[in-house]
């Protein structure tokens, strides 16, 4: 199955082309385009994303990545085809759209873009759950830019414990299979991607501040000073980051730093304080409901320090570590197209409308 795959969810704009097949246990993709565009450079003044100009940015974007994935085709490429849009189309049997969670005004420019596409190509649309997405990722191979696509098998055991951990959320999931999930925690108040956000905001360094406060964390001591754990030995699966971030902007009132080394000090003490929580709670709910594996995915995923640690702690346990590769630990339709394909298999019928609070 040739999926075409839409995101707009927050700050990336994407559209990529995905193969699909095998059944509900063994889904393997292959991934023709992923095309994103980010919008970072324009929100970086507000300190965040706004949601009125991610939505400007996106009605913007989309037709321009929609030239780009068809005129990218090896069938627009060398024949002459009077309409390629038309000789692209023909290849796909589903387009996918996320329809939440997220920013509602710009989901809807990614739903209102594929409606017309599948209208006026007569194809079948699905919506997508922006979260399940996020967990599939770790499925996807590299892109093959327009090549037949190389697929890849899941070495999955179910039972697995999945841990989304993005700009909106923090999540834990006890997985029986692709298909069935329970949910065992999640933040009560920010997100773990948030906090980064915000103690970046504090230590002065620009949006998003993951990646910054992970650069700037390495040249720092992660043992300097002991921020809370939030958490930690309570005897259940949610979290909680505001609190630690509180406990930051004490520590800087109390004691500015005075050097860059400073600075550092205070990043990789969050960083560790952070990534100690998400590990421990991670490894315990696996050790209790008798995981095979361990998934990690969502933007925070890209930090090398806490893909090292759980990794680590997995292994320890004997479990297999999953993670997606670099390119999809961020926002992007590739994913879509995978949770797509899923919805599909499930049968499961998301609304064609934006869901900003959608559930996973
Ligand atoms: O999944 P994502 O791209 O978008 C959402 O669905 O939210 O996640 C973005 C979040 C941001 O909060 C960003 O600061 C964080 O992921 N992030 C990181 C790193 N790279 C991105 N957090 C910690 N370390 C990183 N290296
Ligand atoms: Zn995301």
């Amino acid at each position: 199955m040739n999926i075409l795959a839409i995101e707009t969810s927050c700050d990336e704009t994407g559209i990529a082309l995905v193969g699909a097949t095998g059944g509900i246990r063994a889904p393997r993709f292959s991934i023709t385009t992923n095309l994103v565009s980010s919008q970072i450079p324009i929100h970086r003044p507000f300190g965040g994303v706004v949601p009125n100009l991610a939505k400007r940015e996106h009605l913007k974007n989309l037709p321009l990545l929609w030239r780009r994935i068809v005129t990218q085709n090896p069938d627009s490429k060398g024949k002459k085809i009077s309409d390629p849009e038309t000789a692209f189309m023909k290849k796909i049997d589903l387009i996918a759209v996320t329809v939440g969670p997220g920013l509602e005004p710009a989901l809807w420019t990614g739903i209102e873009f594929a409606k017309k596409l599948a209208a006026d190509y007569r194809k079948p649309l699905i919506g997508a759950n922006h979260l399940e997405g996020h967990i599939y990722s770790f499925l996807l191979p590299p892109s093959t830019r327009g090549s037949a696509g190389r697929t890849t098998g899941p070495k999955i055991i179910f039972p697995a414990v999945a841990l989304i951990v993005s700009g909106g959320h923090t999540v834990l999931l006890n997985m029986r299979s692709f298909s069935a999930w329970r949910r065992l925690g999640e933040t009560r108040d920010d997100a773990a991607g948030e906090a980064f956000d915000k103690v970046a905001r504090l230590l002065d360094l620009p949006y998003p501040g993951g990646p910054e406060i992970e650069k700037l964390a390495h040249s720092g001591n992660a043992a300097a000073i002991p921020f809370p754990r939030p958490m930690l030995r309570e005897k259940n699966y949610d979290f909680s980051f505001s609190g630690l971030k509180t406990a930051v902007l004490y520590h800087l009132r109390n004691s500015p730093p005075a050097t860059e080394r400073d600075k550092a000090d205070v990043a990789a003490s969050f960083e560790q304080a952070t990534v100690d929580v998400l590990v421990a709670k991670t490894l315990r709910a696996a050790e209790t409901h008798g995981a095979a594996s361990v998934i990690l995915c969502g933007g925070v995923a890209a930090n090398h320090h806490l893909r090292k640690d759980l990794a680590r702690g997995a292994k320890r346990q004997g479990l297999s570590f999953l993670a997606p590769r670099t390119a999809y630990n961020f926002d992007n339709a590739a994913m879509i197209g995978a949770a797509g394909y899923l919805a599909y298999l499930r049968k499961k019928k998301y609304r064609l409308a934006a869901d900003g609070t959608l559930e996973i």
